[in-house]
C-alpha cells in the first residue's frame, strides 16, 4: 500500500490524511497537542495511547476535539497493540507520555517508564517508518548553579548538575538511547526541550502547581534560584509544525521567560492582585531542613522534598536558535501566561472557585 494510504477503521481508504498517534495525551500537553491538532491539521486522524480507557472517557475536556480514536496499552512492551489495525499507517507519533517526580525515593517505575517507554516509541516509529516527536526536558542541558548564558540546542548534557535527580537523569538516558536506537534504526528522531509548562487547562494541576501554591497562599518561604517558563500553547503548535516540517531538526529548544524565582512568585500575586507574603531563607538552611526531614519520615508536609528544594536553587537559562525561523515560533508576554493560568484555575480548582459555583456543580454531579 503506497505511503499515505492506508485502510480506516471503517474499511475505506483513508488517502492523503495523516495519521499521528500521541501518548501522554491525557496531560496537560497532551490535551494542548490535540487542541492544536485539531486546529492547524484539521483533517488528521488523532490516534491516543491510553494505558486506562476509563480514566480517559471521563475527561469531560475531550468532548470538544471531535473524533479521537483511543488504542488502549502500556507504553512497553506494546505488542498486545502495535499490530492493531487502525495503527497500519502511521505519519508521526508524539511522545508525551512520562511521569514527573521530583524526587530520589522510590523512582525505579519512573525511570523505566521514561527510558524504556521512550525505546519502545522509538522501535514503534522504526516499525511504522514515520517520524518521532519526543518531548524531554530543558533541564537535561540548561540547569546551572548560578544565572547565564541561555544554551543552544548542541550544548552538552548536564549530568554533573542534575545527574543526582532521576527525572532528569531519566530524560538524559531516554534522549542518549533513543538518539543511538534511532541512528540504529533509521528513525527520524525530533527531540523537544520545553522549561516550565504555564497557561490554562492543566487539569491535573502538576506543571502550574507553583501558581496554584500563590493563589492557595501556601508559599511560606522561597530561596533565591530561577525559574524559566513558556506558553503550553506556543510549545504545542510549535511541536505540531515540527511534526508537520518536511526538515525539522533533531533537537529544538523553547524559551520562555526565564527570571529569579522571587520575580516569578511576585510577577503570579500581582497578576492575581495578591500581596506577596513569603519570606526568603538561606538555601543552605532549607536544603538541611529538608533533608532532617527525609531522614525522620517526613513529619513535617510544609517542606519540600530535598531534591525540590536543591532545583529551587537553580537557574535554568535556555536559548532556541532553530525553533523562530523553522516553526515560526514565538513566546507569548509572560503576563499573558500567568493571567490565563491564574484565571483558568479561579474558574476551574475547587479550592478556588466561588462557593455558589461549587455548589452549583455538585447540585448536577448529584
Ligand atoms: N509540564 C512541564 O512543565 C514540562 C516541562 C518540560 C518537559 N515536560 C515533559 O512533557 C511531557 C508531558 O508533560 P505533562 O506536563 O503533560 O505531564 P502530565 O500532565 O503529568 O501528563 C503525563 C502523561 O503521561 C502519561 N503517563 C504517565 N506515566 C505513564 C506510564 N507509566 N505509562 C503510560 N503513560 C504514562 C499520563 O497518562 P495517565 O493519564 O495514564 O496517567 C499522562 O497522559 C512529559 O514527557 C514531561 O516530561 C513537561
Amino acid at each position: 500500500m503506497a505511503r499515505g494510504c492506508a485502510l480506516g477503521p471503517d474499511g475505506f481508504l483513508t488517502a492523503g490524511r495523516p495519521a499521528y498517534l500521541i501518548t501522554g495525551a491525557s496531560g496537560f500537553l497532551g490535551r494542548h497537542i490535540l487542541q492544536s491538532l485539531r486546529k492547524n491539521a484539521p483533517e488528521a486522524r488523532l490516534l491516543v495511547l491510553v494505558r486506562d480507557a476509563e480514566s480517559w472517557e471521563s475527561q469531560d475536556w475531550r468532548q470538544g476535539l471531535g473524533e479521537v480514536e483511543v488504542v488502549i496499552g502500556q507504553l512497553f512492551p506494546a505488542d498486545s497493540w502495535r499490530s492493531d489495525p487502525r495503527l497500519a499507517h502511521l505519519d508521526g507519533i508524539f511522545h508525551l507520555a512520562a511521569e514527573v517526580k521530583h524526587t530520589r525515593s522510590d523512582t525505579g517505575d519512573m525511570v523505566r517508564t521514561n527510558v524504556e517507554g521512550t525505546l519502545s516509541m522509538v522501535r514503534l516509529a522504526a516499525e511504522k517508518q514515520c517520524r518521532l516527536l519526543f518531548v524531554s526536558s530543558s533541564g537535561t542541558v540548561s540547569c546551572s548553579p548560578r544565572p547565564g548564558q541561555g544554551v543552544g540546542e548542541d550544548a552538552p548534557y548536564r549530568e554533573d548538575v542534575v545527574g543526582d535527580w532521576p527525572y532528569y537523569a531519566s530524560k538524559i538516558r531516554a534522549e542518549k538511547e533513543a538518539r543511538r536506537l534511532a541512528r540504529e534504526s533509521g528513525v527520524e528522531l525530533v527531540i523537544f526541550r520545553p522549561p516550565v509548562l504555564l497557561g490554562p487547562e492543566d487539569h491535573r494541576y502538576r506543571s502550574t502547581s507553583n501558581v496554584l501554591r500563590v493563589l492557595r497562599r501556601r508559599l511560606p518561604f522561597i530561596i533565591h534560584g530561577g525559574m524559566h517558563f513558556v506558553d503550553v500553547r506556543d510549545a504545542a503548535d510549535a511541536m505540531v509544525r515540527a511534526m508537520q516540517h518536511p526538515n525539522a531538526q533533531p533537537v529544538y529548544h523553547l524559551a520562555g521567560t526565564a527570571s529569579t524565582l522571587d520575580e516569578f512568585f511576585r510577577m503570579v500575586a500581582e497578576r492575581a492582585s495578591l500581596k506577596p507574603s513569603w519570606i526568603t531563607l538561606p538555601g543552605w538552611l532549607l536544603r538541611h531542613a529538608a533533608r532532617l526531614n527525609e531522614i525522620s519520615g517526613r513529619r513535617l508536609h510544609i517542606l519540600p522534598d530535598p531534591v525540590v528544594v536543591e532545583m529551587a536553587a537553580h537557574y535554568w537559562d535556555l536559548g532556541s536558535r532553530h525553533a523562530e525561523a523553522d516553526l515560526g515560533y514565538r513566546s507569548r508576554p509572560p503576563e499573558e501566561t500567568i493571567a490565563d493560568t491564574v484565571a483558568w484555575m479561579r474558574s476551574n480548582h475547587p479550592d478556588l472557585k466561588p462557593p455558589q459555583e461549587i455548589y452549583r456543580a455538585s447540585e448536577k454531579t448529584a
